[in-house]
């Protein structure tokens, strides 16, 4: 039997920042942020830290599933923005939301760090290792984000999507493949200098700016075409799946372009593909799951509908996995 997701909730800081927020001070313009990116708006949050946007829509979550906090018995956050280096974000969230009898910890895959962390949630339920995960996705980009640097200011944006993670009740239903890697060759392309082992935090790191995001950008967007096409594409061929088997195809949102191009190698048009970048821009490890969230609330997923989520991020690590959607309308 697949473990699947039960409930799902999303949260976003109200704050809404267009492109033309940049305009006013960066050398850049709606239009080519649009015609690069696809993004419009992203929220920002004003306070707090990453577990600040987690606790919302976990409460939300756990409420709409009816449970107690005590019937929670882990917790798993993916984050590459979590509040400190230690203690895990995880920790924090248990303990605002006081659940009493969790264990649980922090994952970093960056952008594939929500599907990375479905499959561990579903790995460790189907083998018995917990009963209902709370799995949370979420950064606050805006607390690594260089927002001088305008090739990185307009990508970026705040949010959190959580679900639970328990034992289907149907066989045929949950978490049914997946397709995982990752490869650090990558790693000198998109990374945060400063503030680790390698490079602990000092004047000059600051200096420095080496506490920011930093990313060439051209690297990444190829490697990210191919390795996000490629591992959606073997995830269909994997399980015989025609284009027309796909419900939806839930992408992680970093740019429309390589969003466009792996709904392109699986044969869907835009109208099978989730997309919300415009809206908030890229929320890293929050992607996924507030898609996924979003679309729900909308009543746009059907219990038994086949999802392919695929994502591509920081390491390099990409991914994809087969979802048979089991909640209800
Ligand atoms: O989510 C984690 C994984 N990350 C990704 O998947 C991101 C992958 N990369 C990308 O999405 C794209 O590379 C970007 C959106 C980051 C950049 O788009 P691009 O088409 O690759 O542009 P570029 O970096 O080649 O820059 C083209 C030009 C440059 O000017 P010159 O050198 O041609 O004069 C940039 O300086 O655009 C300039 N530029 C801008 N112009 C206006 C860069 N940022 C901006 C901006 N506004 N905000």
């Amino acid at each position: 039997m697949p473990a699947t997701i039960t409930s799902i909730a999303h949260y976003l800081p109200p704050d809404i920042y267009t492109n033309d927020y940049f305009a006013t001070y960066l050398e850049t313009n709606n239009e080519w942020i649009m015609d690069r990116t696809g993004i419009a708006e992203r929220r920002f949050a004003k306070e707090g830290g990453t577990s600040d946007l987690i606790v919302p829509a976990a409460k939300e979550c756990i409420e709409k599933r009816g449970l107690a906090l005590s019937d929670i018995d882990c917790v798993i956050v993916a984050t590459v923005t979590p509040d400190h280096m230690f203690p895990s974000t995880a920790a924090l969230v248990q303990h605002k939301l006081g659940l009493p009898k969790a264990w649980g910890f922090d994952i970093s895959a960056a952008c594939s760090g929500f599907l990375f962390a479905i499959v561990t949630a579903c790995k460790l339920v189907e083998a018995g290792g917990a009963k209902r995960v709370l799995l949370c996705g979420a950064d606050k980009m805006s607390s690594i984000l260089n927002f001088n640097d305008r090739s990185q200011a307009i990508l970026f944006g705040d949010g959190a999507g959580v679900c639970l993670i328990e034992m289907s009740n149907d066989d045929s239903l949950g978490l049914v493949d997946q397709v995982l890697q990752i490869d650090g060759y990558g790693g000198k392309y998109l990374n945060q200098v400063a503030g680790g082992s390698m490079n602990p935090a000092s004047h000059e790191t600051v200096d420095k700016k080496q506490h920011y995001i930093f990313q060439d950008g051209q690297p990444v967007f190829r490697a990210a075409v191919k390795g996000m096409a490629d591992v959606s594409a073997e995830i269909m061929e994997r399980n015989n799946l025609k284009s027309d088997d796909v419900a939806w195809l839930v992408p992680h949102q970093a740019n429309l372009r390589i969003i466009a191009a792996s709904a392109n190698r699986m044969g869907l048009g835009m109208d099978k593909v989730m997309v919300n970048i415009n809206k908030y821009g890229n929320t890293t490890a929050g992607t996924i799951p507030i898609c996924l969230s979003e679309w729900y609330q909308n009543g746009k997923i059907k219990k038994g509908d086949n999802l392919v989520l695929s994502s591509f991020g920081a390491g390099f690590t990409w991914g994809a996995a087969l979802l048979k959607w089991n909640m209800n309308d």
